[in-house]
């Protein structure tokens, strides 16, 4: 097969499809990749080191879209990148497509073949594809959090891990999911005094085993939730309820009891966040003061970090890709139940409960196009 990896365009997107490993691991199994020119720069990815791993380096985006079988791309397709959609083409990405009518109906009206990173799910229910993003945004809600405490940004002017005989400052953290507990780890880390709240028990359980007496577990329940946050220098919200808006949790009364200051990092802004007063921002003015606390609601965190963040994604996504390229549609989908799900359009009929329902439109049964 030939895998075609285009230059991300979306704004503020600087991550890539592929790494030069990624390019070694397809070339050893006999396929050809073909890379834009510059494509890897925003990651710190020269040409030379794909074309040194095997690939070639094509000028322009619209050779790699024509001459490529499977297109393996970071974020959904842009209005310029419709033209290249073609019936049979496999393009595998995010997609969130419930999210857009428009790249719905044109990767139905294409009959491309599109497999969304996001909705690759195992047996366990875990989206594979969506916990790197998730440990990166986590990590970064505490590099974020400490960065709107400094006095220049509105914050308190709080070190987290405080200073020798002074106080270290609190986080407060919503959610100990895969955000919430590596935000949790790497705070107890700063040395700052940690309390996190989930409503799932072994969630707790676990973070009480391995980080002991470091933080404090706590049931989330609207008492808890109030007495912690008020108290927070930094809260941080990492909840989700799959494939439901997060509910909101502190209300604009909780907020306006906080201190001065005081910060808030709302990972789960892309759900809608779990504040009232959380409104989406982006990189270029990632924060808002409302009620005297400093707001940080980016939607796309891991764009920031776009280096670590391609190496995170392209960890998880290749050995799906090599599997689609390497048995081809739907020999692949039939031997994998996780990469069917991911399975989200194909020859004009939609294939994904959550995009049909999303739309009104009409679903298709996996098995009626993979045969299984
Ligand atoms: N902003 C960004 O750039 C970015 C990047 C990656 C992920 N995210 C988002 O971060 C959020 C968390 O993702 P994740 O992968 O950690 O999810 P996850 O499913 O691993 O964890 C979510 C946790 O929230 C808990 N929860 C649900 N309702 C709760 C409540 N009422 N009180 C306390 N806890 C509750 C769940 O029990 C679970 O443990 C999601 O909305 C995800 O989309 C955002």
């Amino acid at each position: 097969m030939i895998v075609g990896v285009p230059k991300e365009i979306k704004e503020e997107e600087n991550r890539v499809a592929i790494t030069p490993a990624g390019v070694s691991a397809f070339v050893s199994h006999g396929h050809g990749v073909l890379v834009e020119k510059g494509a890897g720069l925003g990651s710190g990815i020269l040409d030379r080191s794909y074309e040194g791993a095997g690939a070639t380096a094509l000028d322009s985006a619209a050779e790699v879209w024509q001459q490529a079988n499977l297109i393996m791309k970071v974020k959904e397709p842009q209005l310029v990148e419709f033209q290249f959609l073609r019936s049979g083409l496999v393009l595998f990405t995010y997609l969130h497509l419930a999210a857009s009518e428009e790249v719905t109906r044109i990767l139905q009206e294409k009959k491309v073949t599109a497999v969304a990173y996001e909705t690759i799910q195992l047996e366990d229910g875990s989206l594979p594809l969506l916990t790197p993003m998730s440990e990166v945004a986590g990590r970064l809600a505490l590099q974020v959090g400490a960065w709107c405490l400094q006095a220049e940004n509105g914050g308190r002017g709080i070190l987290l891990g405080g200073a020798s005989g002074v106080r270290p400052g609190k986080v407060v953290i919503l959610g100990a999911g895969t955000s919430g507990s590596i935000a949790c780890q790497v705070a107890a880390g700063m040395g700052a005094y940690v309390s996190i709240l989930d409503i799932n028990p072994s969630k707790l359980r676990y973070l009480h085993d391995i980080m002991g007496g470091h933080v404090t577990t706590l049931m989330s329940n609207r008492a808890n939730i109030e007495e912690e946050v008020v108290d927070a220098d930094l809260a941080i919200g990492a909840v989700l309820i799959p494939g439901a808006k997060a509910p909101k949790l502190i209300s604009r009364s909780i907020v306006k009891r906080m201190k001065p200051g005081a910060a808030f990092v709302d990972v789960s802004i892309d759900q809608g966040g779990c504040a009232e007063t959380s409104r989406p921002t982006a990189h270029h003015h990632p924060i808002y003061i409302e009620e005297e606390v400093v707001h940080y609601c980016v939607t796309n965190m891991p764009a920031i970090v776009p280096n670590t963040s391609t190496y995170a994604l392209t960890n998880a996504t290749l050995s799906y890709g090599l599997e689609i390229a390497d048995k081809g549609f739907p020999k692949a989908f039939k031997e994998n139940a996780a990469l069917a799900r991911g399975l989200n359009t194909y020859d004009g009929k939609i294939t994904h409960t959550g995009v049909a329902t999303a739309f009104g439109l009409a679903l298709t049964p996996l098995k009626e196009v993979i045969g299984r």
